[in-house]
């Protein structure tokens, strides 16, 4: 029997097992050390590193001073301004509002006239340090007999200083009538100052950069910039910056210490970069062009971002690939295929027009290895760095789609392939099935989950069925980020799910190569909202102008790259398990990515009508989380295109029947009609799901059953019925039976162990995902002598819904300690809600 056809029947033992196991106690774990499963990737814990939350702009690029090239004002590329909106071509709008973008005023400067001095500024659109950062502002004092005339800049979010730390600060300026001096320090909110001040004369006609040096006198999270003037004139100002002395590896240009240091803590063996949807663009004029992005910064042409903010491009190309050489990490760089982002409205470049798109894939592997006398490579030397960065990984696109995206990946494809045979070739097929990408070739597949605690943990069997002819997978972005309260800045319940599947991905490792959270970086008070609408991301490391920290997950994940055995061994777990629920709870209808109609809705319990939609009055008694809802003439209607639910009734409703009329007006999806809703957990029938495929009954976005092929057409009534019988449930489309499924409990209790072979032990990594502890006896086989004693490490708190938070950073974190008495058999309990990682060491013989 091989490791495979032995794992499914291991799983089939435990689901036995498990049912009869209704009495049985303490749970039992027969580890067998001498039966080796796959082979784990040494560098299969990485990182995603994406622009957004304003997680390197205002985050780990270390430019403490924002919109400091004055481009901010510039309209969003390739939107277009309706009122007071940018719009893309499809009326998605840019967000330009979300941070204070204006176009005819300077973001993010004030001007200030203290003691009744008097002065403007204004916006210049030409004439500014280089043609890339063509814009500057004009600095004029008028009166200044009895105070002063200057602009501040407030940083993001606040300018955040340290005491006694230096920074170095740069301008260019140049003067009109004025010659000097322009006086420059760090200030608090009250005007104080909190630095040293520095004073420049002889002001030029021409730009002249002007350097100095200022140091904090004391702790300020939000400083902010002043830059005064000591005479009265006019005078013109560029490309203000202020960074750390300090950067992490003392790299000019470089990284905010504090968080680089997080990030290299995770010791992460790949980091992909730069995005994600920064990648792939609102528009085609906003995708990511990483040829802007090298060379001096003045130079470097800055570009609206789909995370409704303007890149300073200050972190380009260069900058990600020696990060990723100090982090000892492997670059796996994500370039635009010519699709724009599916989530706007998605733009393609002509196939006729591809050949810029094409190139700057083959000129970005010429710039990360190329030799010194290509023109890339020449480049990159001149940067700083002679040697190749040996990049060997490429993506071809992120969450792109369809048609479009086939001819485009294969037009790139083709081209790096033959230039760049032994690279790999990464294909995100996260939105697309693998089998519409058949013929064309990638050597990773890449898939990105977002989802619920409750659909983690239901999917640590994942991949045991995965056919191993297939591509090997990477898992390149995952979080859980839906279902349960709190969840927006996770959690130790949303980190324990995401362990559970963590821990079927090492199960799988043969055929799940690399994994990563995302996103992965956000400054607190820089998180971009949703598209369409808050809530804003999520991220794994949180930070403020001067304090850092990492959530539950920053970590779960740490403990599971330091814990990653280089070889799994089996593993089979029993348990008892928990009597299957009746469904009970309120009914709702809504949408995912449509505008829909509603009517008829019954509730009928034992044959008697509950609640009859046909008396619906007004939208009274609805409780509903968003979308746009109106009620009239017995039709109820969710008009914005997008997502939106609204529920009715008693949470204490089981064992009904739920019939309506459905008809869809407009959208990519069909309709989602809510049963079993109570609390935070809740069923629906998903039709038309997945872009308008199939249709699904989902447990908090979790399959419940098999999915089955079917469409929605638009315009059209549809009668659909849902008979809930104690945990059974029927759909029916059209009185036509769609499914027929029971829900079961979900498993709670996950082992896994794997050899580690650099010091010999045993790995065991344990998540009891439920409220009491699991007390557990081991039996430990195939390994000679073990060690009595054993390091133990648990991550838990007194609340699933605990966090750490900037006022209390370390609130749950891991525990070390050793246990005694280990051998073949010994007992152990797992408290509640918690990740345990046993290493047993053998001794010697
Ligand atoms: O991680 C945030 C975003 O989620 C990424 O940009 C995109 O790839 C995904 O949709």
């Amino acid at each position: 029997m091989n490791w495979f056809t032995r794992r499914i029947w291991a799983s089939l033992l435990y689901i036995c097992l498990a049912v009869q196991a209704q009495a049985a106690d303490p749970a039992t774990i027969t580890v067998d050390a001498a039966i080796s499963g796959p082979r784990v990737n040494p560098r299969m814990y990485g990182i995603f590193l994406e622009e957004i939350n304003h997680g390197v702009d205002g985050g780990l690029y270390a430019e403490l001073v924002r919109n400091r090239g004055f481009e901010d004002s510039r309209a969003p590329e390739g939107y277009l301004q309706v009122g007071k909106r940018w719009v893309d071509a499809g009326g998605f709008d840019s967000g330009f509002a979300e941070f204070g973008y204006t176009t005819d005023s300077i973001p993010f400067w004030t001007l200030i006239e203290d003691g009744g001095a008097s002065g403007s500024v204004r916006l210049q659109t030409s004439g500014g340090v280089t043609d890339e950062s063509s814009y500057c502002a004009r600095l004029e004092a008028t009166d200044l007999a009895k105070g002063r005339v200057a602009l501040a800049n407030q940083g993001y979010f606040g300018i955040g200083v340290n005491q006694g730390e230096s920074y170095s600060l740069s301008l260019y300026a140049r003067g009109g009538d004025f010659r000097g001096p322009l006086l420059v320090r760090l200030e608090d909110s009250s005007g104080e100052a909190c630095s040293n001040e520095v004073s420049f004369s002889e002001i030029g006609d021409g730009w002249t950069q002007l350097r100095g040096t200022l140091t904090a006198t004391k702790m300020d999270p939000k400083a902010r910039l002043v830059v005064a003037m000591g005479a009265k004139g006019r005078c013109w100002l560029d490309f203000v910056s202020l960074f750390p002395k300090q950067t992490w590896h003392d790299r000019p240009n470089g990284l905010r210490p504090d968080i680089a240091e997080m990030i290299a803590d995770l010791k992460p063996g790949f980091v992909r970069f730069p995005g994600g949807c920064v990648v792939e663009g609102a528009t085609v004029e906003t995708a990511y062009d990483w040829k802007l992005t090298v060379g001096p910064v003045e130079k470097r042409r800055e570009r609206w971002g789909p995370w409704n903010y303007r890149r300073t491009q200050g972190m380009g190309l260069y900058e990600y690939l020696q990060f990723c050489e100090d982090l000892k990490a492997d670059p796996l760089w994500v370039g635009f295929c010519g699709q724009t982002c599916i989530f706007r409205e998605r733009e393609h470049v002509p196939m006729a027009e591809m050949g810029p798109v094409r190139d700057n894939f083959l000129d970005l592997v010429e710039y990360a290895n190329g030799p010194i006398d290509s023109h890339w490579g020449a480049m990159r030397a001149e940067a700083g760095h002679p040697s190749p960065f040996g990049l060997q990984q490429i993506e071809i696109g992120n969450e792109n789609q369809g048609r479009e995206f086939f001819e485009r990946y294969q037009f790139v494809h083709e081209a790096l392939k033959v230039k760049y045979p032994d690279l790999h070739y990464f294909a995100d097929l996260s939105w697309t099935s693998p089998e519409s990408m058949r013929g064309e070739a990638f050597d990773v597949e890449d898939r990105h989950y977002y989802n619920s605690p409750r659909w983690f943990t239901s999917r640590f069997h994942e991949y045991d069925r995965r056919d191993r002819a297939e591509p090997p997978l990477y898992l390149g972005e995952l979080a859980v980020t839906s279902g349960e309260a709190g969840l927006l800045r996770g959690n130790l319940l949303a980190a324990l799910a995401e362990g559970v599947f963590l821990m079927g991905c090492e199960r799988n490792a043969d055929t799940v190569r690399m994994v990563s959270y995302a996103p992965l970086l956000a400054n607190i008070d820089g998180r971009t909202a949703l598209t369409g609408a808050p809530p804003p991301w999520h991220a794994m490391i949180y930070f403020d102008g001067t304090r850092v920290f990492g959530t539950v997950s920053y970590y779960l994940w740490k403990l599971f790259g330091a814990n990653r055995p280089d070889e799994m061994v089996e593993v089979r777990t029993e348990y008892p398990t928990a009597t299957p629920p009746v469904i009970a709870g309120q009914i709702g209808v809504g949408t995912w990515d449509a505008t829909t109609e509603f009517k008829d809705i019954r509730v009928e319990q034992g044959g008697k009508t509950v609640w009859d939609g046909n008396a619906l009055d007004g939208e009274q008694g609805w409780d509903r989380d968003g979308g746009e809802w109106t009620a009239d003439d017995g039709v109820y209607r969710q008009n914005r295109r997008g997502f939106g639910l609204s529920y009715f009734g008693d949470p204490r409703w089981s064992n009904y029947t739920l019939s309506l009329k459905a008809r869809k007006s407009s959208g990519n999806e069909g309709f989602l009609i809510v049963f079993g809703r109570a609390g935070s957990e809740k069923y629906w029938w998903n039709l038309g799901g997945w872009g308008n495929q199939q249709h699904a009954i989902e447990l908090n976005q979790t399959a419940v059953g098999q999915p089955v092929p079917g469409t929605i057409e638009s315009d059209r009534w549809y009668d659909v019925k849902i008979e809930l019988a104690g945990n059974r449930i029927r759909c029916y489309l059209d009185g036509v039976l769609v499914h027929d499924v029971t829900s079961t409990p979900p498993e709670r209790f996950f082992v896994t162990a794997g050899r580690d072979e650099a010091d010999g032990s045993l790995v065991l990594k344990a998540i009891n995902a439920s409220a009491e502890s699991q007390a557990a006896t081991l039996h430990i086989r195939g390994l000679e002598r073990i060690a009595p004693t054993a390091n133990v490490t648990v991550l838990t708190s007194a609340k699933p819904t605990d966090n750490n938070s900037l006022r209390r950073p370390q609130a749950v974190v891991p525990a070390e300690t050793q246990i005694d008495g280990v051998g073949p058999e010994f007992a152990h309990e797992f408290p509640p809600n918690s990740l345990t990682i046993l290493r047993l060491k053998p001794l010697p013989n």
